[in-house]
């Protein structure tokens, strides 16, 4: 146990290292940095964030950590280097990247991510899970969320350049899952520390259907999300580029509410004008409705819907409150 104990430590250390040479990598990169400041981030930020460059050539962060006195056996646990086929050598597994460590609740660098400078692929790179990491556990920008806690707000986005671009226009409550789907254990993460979410997924249809997912998990962990939309094809990072801060700000105010949520998504895939699908959208939301615990909530939506669809409230009640078994 104890032995453990030291084995994560020395991970955690290795990992920290690791970090201070992306960082030192990087401003020395002429490259890297202009990369950065095309993307509005500023030497202040890259510090807050800890940002980094991993070296274009396949042996150097390896070299740097056996020349500090880190057995090959430990590095390998930090996950940041893979063994070679063939002869018993190791190579580093970033490399000519943009470097993005991911930092826990007590400020241990967990994990990094690494995004290339081109259009090349993979775009990010994400370390393995090891004994200090695992993906499904963390969230981007929690430790700086920590630092302010008891945020009022969250706001739940996709990427690391989301996080980083919100934080760098003020707004310090950001967090981003780590390029796999939200989890159950993420949401019960932020649970802890805000009390309104607002889902900001990027507006495409990879997005759109993570939100859906992401609104199913929050409701069962008992959160009732907002959820920020987007214009078609944008992040947020893409819309604060373009609208600034301001605008991205008024969008609190239009958040949708899970069913609204619902009810945008379903007309587009519904034509109203469509007897057919008229009936379908309108069941189909019936059946949300009918979830909902507030007999309050539960007018506004049907009211809403009846508006929507020109169908009377009566008949959209009967929906509702009628014990109608799942409709197809
Ligand atoms: P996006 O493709 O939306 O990238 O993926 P992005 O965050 O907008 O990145 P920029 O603006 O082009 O730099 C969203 C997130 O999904 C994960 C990363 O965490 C990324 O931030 N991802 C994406 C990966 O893990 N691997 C990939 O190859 C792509
Ligand atoms: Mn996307
Ligand atoms: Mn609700
Ligand atoms: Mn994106
Ligand atoms: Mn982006």
């Amino acid at each position: 146990n104890n032995k453990y104990i030291d084995e994560k430590n020395k991970c955690y250390k290795i990992n920290r290292e690791a970090a201070l040479f992306f960082l030192n990598n990087l401003n020395n990169n002429e490259t890297a940095l202009q990369y950065l400041k095309r993307r509005n981030i500023n030497k202040k930020v890259i510090k807050q964030f800890g940002l980094g460059y991993s070296l274009n050539n396949w042996d150097s962060l390896y070299n740097y950590l056996r020349e500090k006195g880190y057995t090959q056996e430990e590095i390998e646990k930090t996950g940041l280097i893979g063994k070679k086929k063939g002869d018993n050598g190791y190579y580093d597994k970033f490399r000519n990247r943009i470097m993005f460590p991911i930092i826990d609740t007590k400020s241990r660098v967990v994990g990094f991510g690494g995004r290339v400078l081109d259009n090349s692929m993979p775009k990010y790179l994400n370390s393995q899970d090891t004994i200090v990491f695992s993906k499904g556990n963390q969230l981007y920008g929690l430790n700086l969320l920590n630092k302010y806690s008891n945020r009022k707000r969250i706001v739940l986005v996709e990427g690391y350049m989301d996080v980083i671009s919100l934080y760098n226009n003020g707004i310090n409550y950001g967090v981003a899952s780590l390029g796999t789907a939200l989890t159950e254990s993420q949401v019960k993460l932020i649970k802890r520390y805000g009390e309104s979410i607002y889902i900001c997924y990027d507006s495409d249809l990879a997005g759109i259907n993570a939100t859906t997912k992401a609104i199913q998990l929050f409701l069962k962990e008992g959160i009732d999300p907002k959820i920020i939309m987007l214009p078609s094809g944008k992040d947020p990072d893409d819309f604060i580029k373009e609208k600034g801060i301001e605008g991205f700000e008024k969008l609190f105010n239009e958040a949708l509410t899970h069913i609204d949520f619902k009810v945008y998504i379903n007309k587009q895939k519904y034509d109203l004008n469509k007897a057919e699908d008229k009936i379908k959208f309108t069941r189909g939301i019936a059946q949300i409705i009918k979830e909902l615990k507030s007999p309050i909530e539960k007018d506004v939506y049907i009211d809403k819907i009846s508006k929507e669809t020109n169908i009377s409230k009566e008949a959209i009640e009967k929906e509702v409150f009628g014990k109608i078994d799942k409709v197809p």
